[in-house]
C-alpha cells in the first residue's frame, strides 16, 4: 500500500475551467522569459533522456507533448516524429516556443495552448505522449494520466521524466516549497516518490515498461518512466 500523493502547499486547485487554467498559468507566464534563458542543470542527463526518447520514437509516429515549456525538447524531438503537437498551459511559454520555431524548418511541429488536466480533443490519436518535468505540477494526477491515456492509441507509450519531491531532503517539500509558494517563488506541486508515481500509472491501467534514472550528478530524484497503454481495455468481470 502506498501513502497518498500530497500537495506541498496542502492546497487543492480547482478543475480545469478557463479560470483555473489562467490561475495555474500565472506563475509560469511570469517566469517564462527567465526559464527560457536558464541553462539546463544537468546537460549530460538531459542528452541521455533525449537519446532514449529518440530511440523510442519513429518518423511514422504522431506524438503529443504536454507541458512543453519553451519548446526546447520539442524542437529536438520533432525530426524523429511524423507530427509533434507540443502543448503548455502558459501562453508565454507557447509564445517563446513559437518564436524559437520561427528560426527552424520543422513543418511537423505545432505548439498549442492546452491544460494537461483537461481532456485531450484528439482522443486515441497519438503513438506517444511525452511529459517532461510536468506530472508533479498537474492539479489532479489521476485525471492528467487519464487524459494522456485517452490521447494514446492502443499500445501507445506515455514517456515521462518527473521530479519525485518525496525523494529529496524532507525539509524541501515540507518547509522550503510551501514557503517559496507563499511568496510566489514556486508553483503548486504534488509530492510523491517513484513508487507512488508508478502506482498512479498502473491504477490508470498503464503497463510500466521501464523505470530509469538518467542524472549524471549524484543522486537523481527525477525518474524516467516508459509506460504502455494496453492494446485492449481489461475485461469487466
Ligand atoms: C518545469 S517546466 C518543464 C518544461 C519542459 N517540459 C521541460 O522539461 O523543460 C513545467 C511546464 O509545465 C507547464 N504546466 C504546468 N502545469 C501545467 C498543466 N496543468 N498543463 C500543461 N502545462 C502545464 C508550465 O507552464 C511549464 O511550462
Amino acid at each position: 500500500m502506498h501513502s497518498p500523493i500530497t500537495s506541498a502547499s496542502g492546497h487543492c486547485s480547482a478543475a480545469a475551467t478557463p479560470a483555473a487554467m489562467t490561475d495555474k498559468a500565472r506563475f509560469w507566464n511570469r517566469i517564462a522569459r527567465k526559464y527560457a534563458n536558464d541553462p539546463i542543470a544537468d546537460l549530460a542527463g538531459y542528452e541521455r533522456t533525449l537519446q532514449r526518447v529518440q530511440a523510442l520514437l519513429s518518423t511514422q509516429h504522431e506524438v503529443l507533448e504536454i507541458g512543453c515549456g519553451t519548446g526546447t525538447t520539442a524542437l529536438r524531438l520533432a525530426p524523429a516524429t511524423r507530427r509533434l503537437v507540443a502543448t503548455d498551459v502558459a501562453e508565454q511559454m507557447i509564445a517563446i516556443a513559437g518564436e524559437k520555431l520561427a528560426s527552424h524548418t520543422l513543418p511537423q511541429l505545432h505548439f498549442r495552448l492546452a491544460d494537461a488536466d483537461a481532456p485531450v480533443a484528439e482522443q486515441g490519436s497519438y503513438d506517444a505522449v511525452l511529459a517532461f518535468n510536468l506530472l508533479h505540477l498537474v492539479t489532479d494526477l489521476p485525471q492528467a494520466l487519464s487524459s494522456a491515456i485517452n490521447a494514446l492509441k492502443p499500445g501507445g507509450l506515455l514517456i515521462s521524466k518527473t521530479p519525485c519531491l518525496n525523494e529529496m531532503n524532507p525539509l524541501i517539500p515540507k518547509l522550503a516549497l510551501p514557503l517559496m509558494r507563499a511568496i510566489g517563488k514556486a508553483p503548486p506541486v504534488l509530492c510523491f516518490d517513484a513508487h507512488q508515481l508508478q502506482a498512479a500509472m498502473t491504477e490508470q491501467g498503464l503497463q510500466i515498461l521501464t523505470v530509469e534514472r538518467h542524472g549524471s550528478k549524484g543522486k537523481d530524484w527525477r525518474v524516467f518512466i516508459v509506460a504502455r497503454k494496453p492494446d485492449a481495455p481489461p475485461l469487466a468481470v
